[in-house]
């Protein structure tokens, strides 16, 4: 492994005097540069300081006190160093500021008090994506997909969208949190491990073991998979922030299966999405349901994250798409058909619809995986405008 050059950047002078000592302490970094002020905006003579230097990675503190500091320094290295790899030290106790860093560009979240074994599993864990993929500070997109009412067809949506993504964009991942797993019914796999496997296991998971984790299905998709008991225990939102991160870091795409999970790991989970589907019905409870939802996981923020997707789709004379978006509260953003003897079918037989040619639903999840991925492209806005910390 080439040894790497990191800059440590912290306020407090102690911290950052411990973040030295560790990184020295690996033995496969050295310290080129450090300081004591954070850099705020691209002009800060700091940006340019750091410019020269060059670092291979920069270790940043995150102060509790002061978090919106630090992470508005992320927004800017990630900015203006764009081949230098940002891990932020913080605690795990601030599930949003870990959603904020990974947001603005960190690579990795590291937990304070930090060690010289977890910097020096982060550095190898760098060394080998960079190897593998080459894909130093471009992270991973969230899309999250939930059910206004159970069984309107979320895992459906999610499994197909998940396949479509793969095809047409490769290194995609499925994540199944839904109250009880059945993505793996769907793709007719049988997984070893679990999403739950992996977080107790966050504190070594690198990029090896998390292949180790998920299920390959024929084409590519990874699948970790869900809870095979509705008795799993659930670890906290910032194990889950944490998974997240490292899931962004190694995947282009992560669908996760929501299904009629409504908890605090699911409003995580929207926050940290690019785009969350709420799938529904057309029908009056379906519609209400979603309005629901929609005030639940925007709670805090987020509300133009959330989309429509309308499942079962059958053309009715007198159908208002206004009238379903006042009732819902939410924008349609697509409409996949109604076909049940197909769609059962492909769940029974483990065959999922974008296995088989059903040229009208292979359509719809093709077109939503389009839509979804150009929306991303030309949309993307500053993360940082996204939260609000505190
Ligand atoms: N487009 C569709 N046309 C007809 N039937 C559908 C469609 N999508 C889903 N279904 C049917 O709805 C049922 C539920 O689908 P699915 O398991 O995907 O829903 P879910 O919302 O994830 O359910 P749960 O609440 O159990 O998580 C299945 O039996 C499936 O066949
Ligand atoms: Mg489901």
């Amino acid at each position: 492994m080439p040894e790497l050059a990191v800059a440590v950047v912290a306020r407090d002078s102690e911290q950052r005097s411990i973040l030295q000592l560790l990184v020295e302490g690996t033995r496969v970094a050295r310290v080129a540069a450090s300081f004591g002020s954070l850099p705020l905006a691209p002009a800060d003579p700091i940006v340019r300081r750091l410019q020269e230097s060059a670092p291979d990675v920069v270790v940043l503190d995150i102060p509790l006190s002061d978090p919106s500091s630090a992470l508005r320094a992320i927004e800017v290295l990630h900015q203006e160093l764009p081949r230098t790899a940002l891990f932020a030290v913080g605690s795990l106790t601030q599930p949003q500021t870990i959603v904020t860093a990974m947001r603005t560009g960190a690579r990795e979240f590291l937990e304070r008090p930090l060690t010289t074994n977890l910097l020096l599993e982060a550095f190898v864990r760098l060394t080998t994506t960079q190897k593998n993929a080459q894909r130093t500070n471009v992270r991973g997109t969230v899309f999250a997909v939930v059910n206004a009412k159970g069984g309107s067809g979320a895992t459906t949506i999610a499994v197909n969208l998940a396949l479509a993504l793969q095809t047409a964009q490769g290194q995609t991942a499925l994540v199944d949190l839904a109250p009880l797993g059945h993505a793996a019914l769907h793709l007719n796999l049988r997984p070893q491990f679990t999403a739950y496997d992996a977080i107790r296991n966050l504190h070594r998971l690198d990029s090896s073991l998390m292949e180790g984790f998920t299920t390959r299905h024929s084409g590519g998709l990874q699948l970790l998979a869900g809870a095979s008991s509705p008795s799993e225990v659930q670890p906290s939102p910032a194990e889950f922030a944490r998974l997240f991160d490292l899931l962004a870091a190694y995947f282009q795409f992560v669908i996760v299966d929501l299904s009629s999970r409504m908890d605090a790991v699911s409003r995580l989970v929207c926050d940290l999405s690019q785009t969350v589907l709420v799938v529904a019905g057309t029908d009056v409870a379906s519609l209400w349901s979603a309005a629901r939802i929609q005030q639940f996981l925007s709670e805090n923020n987020g509300r133009d994250r959330l989309r429509l997707v309308l499942n079962r789709f059958r053309k009715i004379p007198g159908f208002q798409e206004n009238e379903v978006e006042t009732a819902s509260g939410l924008r349609l953003f697509w409409k996949v058909p109604n076909h049940y003897p197909a769609v059962s079918g492909a769940i029974d037989r483990g065959v999922p619809l974008m296995q088989q040619n059903r040229s009208e639903l292979t359509r719809a999840f093709t077109g939503l995986a389009e839509k979804l991925t150009e929306t991303e492209t030309t949309a993307k806005r500053p993360a940082w405008s996204l939260f609000k910390i505190g």
